[in-house]
């Protein structure tokens, strides 16, 4: 068991890639604390349903209803993931929205909601995990970005800025608190199946499948498998990476 005794933090999991990453962390003995936004009794219903999955694996799971891009909630949030469970050992930011559209004809509400969602919350969960992982001298962050963070994509300049901006942000905080014991990477997933990318068009989804070296799109577990690797002492010495998930997409 590789993440035995650790507590995971993961923002966004009550389905996706982050749930995916919550049970693979489970199923290696993490005790797992995940948030999403509830607005409505469908998501509370959506965020107890994935807790009763996890805590199925035999683990002990909380969930936090919260909006990642709220400074003052997520203080809160952060205060009481350490009450319930005593350490944090892990943080996964991967809370994440699409708002696309050309620049020309992007709204400053579309800029403004990608970009809080996507990238101020990170800041505001490193802001306050960063103490608790310095008090432990030790901790593991990882930030979902996207390979869009890395090349650039036109229809998606909010998106595209907010995952590079989660890129250089966990390169910022692997250099100022790897003397503390704590490491940060990125993942930067190519396409992966799931809500966010079956909303596309086929023919956008064809496109993409083309440009792919193994000819398929990535499945969520091709990314928990990532996290784990970043979040387990497999990658000890690994610190301010970014992890091209894509299927060789792009070399
Ligand atoms: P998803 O839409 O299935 O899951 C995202 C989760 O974040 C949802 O449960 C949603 O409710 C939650 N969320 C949204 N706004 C929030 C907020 N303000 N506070 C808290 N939670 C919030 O998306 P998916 O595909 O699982 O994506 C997860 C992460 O991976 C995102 O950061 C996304 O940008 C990134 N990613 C996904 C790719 C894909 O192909 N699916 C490719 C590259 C990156």
């Amino acid at each position: 068991m590789l993440l035995q005794g650790k507590t995971a933090l993961i923002t966004g999991a009550a389905r996706g890639i982050g749930k995916a990453i919550a049970l693979r962390f489970a199923a290696e003995g993490a005790d797992i604390a995940f948030t999403d936004l509830v607005l409505n009794d469908e998501m509370a219903a959506a965020l107890e349903a994935t807790r009763q999955e996890i805590e199925a694996v035999g683990v002990t799971c909380r969930a936090y209803a919260g909006n990642a891009a709220d400074f003052a909630e997520t203080e809160t949030l952060v205060k009481q993931v350490a009450a319930d469970f005593g350490h944090i050992d892990i943080l996964v930011n991967n809370a994440g929205i699409t708002k696309d559209g050309l620049l020309l004809r992007m709204s400053e509400a579309q800029w403004d909601a990608v970009i809080n969602v996507n990238l101020k919350s990170a800041f505001n969960f490193i802001h306050v995990c960063a103490p608790i992982m310095m008090r432990q001298r030790q901790g593991s962050i990882i930030n979902m970005a996207s390979v869009v963070g890395v090349h650039g994509n036109a229809g998606q300049a909010n998106y595209a800025a907010s995952k590079a901006g989660l890129i250089a942000l966990a390169k910022s905080v692997a250099q100022e608190l790897g003397s503390r014991g704590i490491r940060a990477n990125a993942i930067a997933p190519g396409f992966i199946e799931t809500a966010m990318t079956a909303a596309l068009p086929e023919e956008t989804r064809a496109e993409w499948i083309k440009h792919i070296p193994l000819r398929r799109g990535g499945t969520v577990d091709d990314i928990a498998s990532t996290a784990l690797y970043l979040a387990s002492d497999l990658s000890s010495y690994v610190t301010g990476q970014v992890l091209q998930i894509d299927g060789g997409m792009n070399m």
